[in-house]
């Protein structure tokens, strides 16, 4: 296909978010309108899906169940949003693809490796990442970070959990290592988006020659000023 699909991928709170924030604030400098979409979510039943899979209320859901709701949201947004988006040329970036469910269905959930293959190739509708990045970070790091805001139904399970999936990860990068790239999330968000950018540069050329210190220091600017618009707007309301 004529564009470039690139995924994030971690444990809950890896801080995969706000890089792919800074990802696509550094294509925009650079005339690149990213398509920005994220998983569980992205078109209007996907969203519907997401809200029926992260419900803390809905806790007897079953792993076989659990697997095929987030292929059904996969399904909705390859067909409708990703493949489209990727058949004119654009750069589609995902936070979450089918790696997540290697982790978290199998890694976690402790479903066979086989099953969950098959279901992503049905869930995906044969439409694979050019580069995945994945976001390496300790869970008790990490954890602080996921839950501070209420925990959602998969951070319920907790610490173990996370580990698990982590291990899924790893899982996962061993057995593709040339589409996983799996990078240290500890750190500045300048020291991890500089690990990020090095590690799309054979799929992103577009980023060549950026200067991560001087766009990351105006990207803060930006974001301070932003905030201040945000307050101000609030204060006359
Ligand atoms: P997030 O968008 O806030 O990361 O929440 C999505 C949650 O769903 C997160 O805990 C990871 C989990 N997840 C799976 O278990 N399997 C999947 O296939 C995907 C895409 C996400």
């Amino acid at each position: 296909m004529a564009g470039t699909f690139v995924t994030f991928e971690g444990i809950d709170g890896c801080g995969k978010t706000t890089q792919l924030e800074l990802l696509c604030a550094a294509l925009a400098e650079r005339g690149i309108r990213a398509v920005r979409l994220r998983e569980p979510g992205g078109t209007a039943i996907s969203e519907k899906i997401r809200a029926l899979l992260l419900d803390p209320a809905n806790m007897e859901m079953r792993p076989q169940a659990e697997l095929l709701l987030y292929e059904a949201s996969r399904a909705q947004l390859v067909t409708q949003v990703i493949k489209p988006a990727l058949e004119v040329g654009a750069v589609v970036v995902c936070d979450r693809f089918f790696d997540s469910t290697f982790a978290y269905q199998s890694g976690a959930r402790g479903l066979e490796e086989d099953i969950i293959r098959m279901a992503n190739e049905l869930g995906s509708c044969g439409c694979t990442p050019d580069a995945t990045v994945v976001f390496d970070l300790d869970p008790t790091v990490a954890w602080e970070r996921a839950t501070h805001n209420g925990a959602d139904r998969l951070e319920a399970e907790g610490l173990a959990f996370q580990e698990r999936v982590r291990a899924g990860y790893h899982r996962a990068a061993e057995l593709e290592p040339e589409r996983l790239r799996m990078i240290d999330a500890a750190g500045t968000r300048e020291e991890v988006f500089s690990r990020l950018v090095e590690a799309l540069s054979d799929v992103l050329p577009q980023l060549e020659g950026l200067d991560v210190a001087a766009f990351v220091a105006r990207q803060a600017d930006v974001e301070r000023a932003m905030a201040d618009i945000a307050q101000g707007l609030g204060e006359g309301a």
